[in-house]
């Protein structure tokens, strides 16, 4: 039995990617009824909370496996499910990370890198994937485009290597469902290209047919339409800060792991918005 920790975009994709391989596999959610269609995919659905070490602890029963990714915003509830594994023995772990490290400017990079700490101190077996920025992020972009026929950005011209999380997901299914050979291991998970968010805006307008502008902005400004779109005014601090940093090359980097490790050509953001389109509409 397969455990994955939380049912967001990479947890949902990889519960749906090991139940279609007949792998058991099971999800840890707080809400049920928010997993209802992997529950009819024959993914095992454990009610439970990161926050309530007891509920992990019921969810690890029975699991050789745990893929270990949540919004990270707290160290403790990862560490929580490293705990709950080191006691069960549990055989593997695929940690979900990013570009971590102990004195990155981001808070949540050096949550990632505490927690990974934390995980090799336990003793267990683990790889780690070091994601970039998942091309669904432009999905936040939408609501702007349907309002203003464009979107802004502090990222300026920064050129990211974004991995398509669906890519991020089936890496994670994977190397879960055999773990031989990447104990260990760090992959880094990027899409095929760099990409800018003038790029973002051709590919987009390309295909509604119409222009989509994208339109500098300082992190300031990012910030204050992040906190006006509903984000706690730390993530929101967070998350600007992040782009400013990529508009300065953070995350202008690309790797071939997606390919070696799938055996197929990772998604391009052509790929990926094609595939959006409508959320795009
Ligand atoms: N976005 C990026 O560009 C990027 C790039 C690299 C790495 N990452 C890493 O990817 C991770 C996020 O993965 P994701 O994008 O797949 O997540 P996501 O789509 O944001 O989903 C997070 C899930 O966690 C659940 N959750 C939240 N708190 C919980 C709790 N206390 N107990 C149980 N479930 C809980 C949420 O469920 P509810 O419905 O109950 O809220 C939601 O389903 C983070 O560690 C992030 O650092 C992200």
């Amino acid at each position: 039995m397969i455990l994955i920790t939380t049912a967001g975009k990479v947890g949902s994709e990889t519960a749906w990617l090991l139940a279609k391989r007949e792998v058991s596999v099971r999800v840890l959610v707080r809400d049920p009824e928010k997993a209802t269609a992997l529950a009819q995919a024959g993914v095992e659905v454990a009610e439970g909370d990161l926050e309530v070490p007891a509920t992990i602890e019921e969810a690890m029963q029975g699991v050789s496996a745990v893929v270990l990714v949540s919004p990270g915003v707290e160290p403790a509830q990862e560490i929580n499910v490293v705990d709950a594994a080191a006691r069960a023995g549990v055989g593997h772990v695929v940690k979900l990370t990013s570009k971590a490290s102990p004195d990155s400017q981001i808070a949540r990079q050096r949550w990632h890198a505490q927690i990974e700490r934390g995980l090799a101190a336990s003793g267990l077996p683990h790889t780690l994937l070091r994601s970039n920025a998942y091309m669904q992020n432009t999905l936040m972009l939408a609501p702007s485009i349907a309002r203003t026929g464009g979107f802004a950005s502090s990222i300026g011209a920064g050129r990211v290597g974004m991995v398509d999380s669906r890519d991020v997901a089936d890496t994670a299914a994977a190397i879960a469902a055999d773990p031989a050979g990447h104990a260990g291991k760090t992959y880094w998970l990027s899409g095929p290209e760099l990409v800018t968010y003038a790029d973002v805006a051709t590919a987009l307008s390309r295909l509604l047919g119409r222009t989509v502008t994208f339109r500098p902005q300082s992190r300031e400004e990012d910030e204050a339409a992040m906190v006006r779109a509903g984000l706690p005014q730390p993530v929101a601090a967070m998350n600007a800060l992040a782009l400013s940093l990529f508009a300065e090359g953070e995350a202008e980097w690309l790797s071939r792991d997606v390919p070696n490790l799938l055996g197929r050509p990772a998604r391009s953001y052509e790929r990926f918005a094609t595939d959006h389109v409508a959320a795009f509409s």
